[in-house]
């Protein structure tokens, strides 16, 4: 079986953009692949070193919202990185070995610097925050690692990394990985703006039916359609995107038709999406509430996710060692 890993920053809990854009890919591809899926906290750590408290209960909601949309400790090893030091390890000896410039020109690492402006992003860990990456793949010797497209650079800086390992030792220790990138539909946040907490436009994994139910209503639709009977645009409405998602074709059908015709409003179309979006919402919401009741789990499917996790890390760096004549 080919293996998978993957990790996601802790930022507290999930909305359904990071559902659609990556968690729920990760929940199918447990079927078919061995599945290593771990929280990055120490990736968190590079934008949230000023508070770096707050990560332990990020991680917590975090794990809770996996396991709540079917991530499965049976199928798949859960895991914290920081509790696994050969991350942090490997990632030292690499940065022995990978040029600045490598890293320089990492696009992401000049548009955080751009993009975040209330902590200085301008530190050493977060130039290196690609090569802790790397080792976070190549420790588990992973084939694919599934990532949205905005981590290819990544990726690609992985691939680099190991060929420089490889051949400066002349073994091969590591597998190159593939990164495996999704096709992510296109859902924006209430204000139509990128779905992301920080805007306040975000439907979350947890929220509840009257939650989403009162956000929807809030949802931008067509601006077009001020008034009841002026028709509107299904494809440039904020809010059809999600029908296409929850809703059954046929519905999708009648609404993008009586909306182009002015047959129904924009709030009988939301009364809808609201039923059709709570009933795919609800093994989610329903799995939670059993979840919730016993946070001691929670931790130990981590713990247990570790130590599994542990034991390829282990036997990896020891081969990259002996790769190095470095033990
Ligand atoms: N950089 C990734 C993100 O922000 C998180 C991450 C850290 C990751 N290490 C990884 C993803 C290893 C895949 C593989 O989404
Ligand atoms: Fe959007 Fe529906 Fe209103 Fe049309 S009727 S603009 S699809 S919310």
């Amino acid at each position: 079986m080919k293996r998978i890993l993957s990790g996601m920053q802790p930022s507290g809990k999930l909305h359904l953009g990071n559902y659609f854009g990556a968690l729920k890919n990760w929940v199918d591809l447990q079927e078919e692949f061995e599945c290593f899926f771990f929280i990055a906290d120490w990736h968190a750590l590079s934008s949230l070193y000023e508070d770096p408290r707050l990560i332990k209960n990020f991680s917590y909601e975090m794990t809770v919202d996996w396991l709540s949309a079917g991530l499965d400790p049976e199928k798949s090893t859960l895991f914290l990185q920081s509790k696994i030091p050969e991350h942090a390890e490997l990632h030292l000896m690499f940065s022995m070995m990978v040029p600045v410039p490598w890293l320089e020109r990492n696009p992401t690492y000049k548009e955080k610097q751009e993009e975040v402006k209330k902590v200085d992003m301008s530190t050493y860990g977060f130039l290196g925050y690609p090569v802790l990456q790397a080792a976070d793949i190549v420790l588990y010797r992973a084939d694919f690692v599934p990532v949205g497209i905005d981590q290819a650079p990544h990726l690609e800086l992985s691939r680099e990394i190991v060929r420089r390992f490889h051949n400066l030792y002349k073994k091969k220790v590591f597998i190159e990985p593939d990164a495996k990138i999704s096709d992510i539909p296109k859902l924006n946040g209430l204000d139509g703006r990128k779905m992301s907490k920080s805007y306040d436009n975000a439907i979350f994994l947890s929220d509840t039916e009257k939650e989403v139910t009162k956000k929807v209503k809030q949802m931008l639709t067509d601006p077009a359609r001020a008034r009841r009977d002026d028709p509107g645009d299904p494809d440039v409405c904020n809010l059809y995107p999600f029908h296409k998602i929850y809703s059954p074709q046929s519905m999708q059908d009648e609404v993008a038709e009586s909306c182009r015709s002015a047959k129904i409003g924009c709030g009988d179309c939301k009364n809808m999406l609201t039923e059709t979006m709570l009933e795919g919402m609800r093994p989610i919401m329903e799995k939670r509430n059993e979840i919730v009741k016993k946070p001691k789990d929670v931790e130990e499917i981590i713990a247990e996710g570790t130590k599994k996790a542990q034991l390829v890390a282990t036997s990896t760096l020891d081969r990259a060692k002996q790769a190095m004549k470095f033990k």
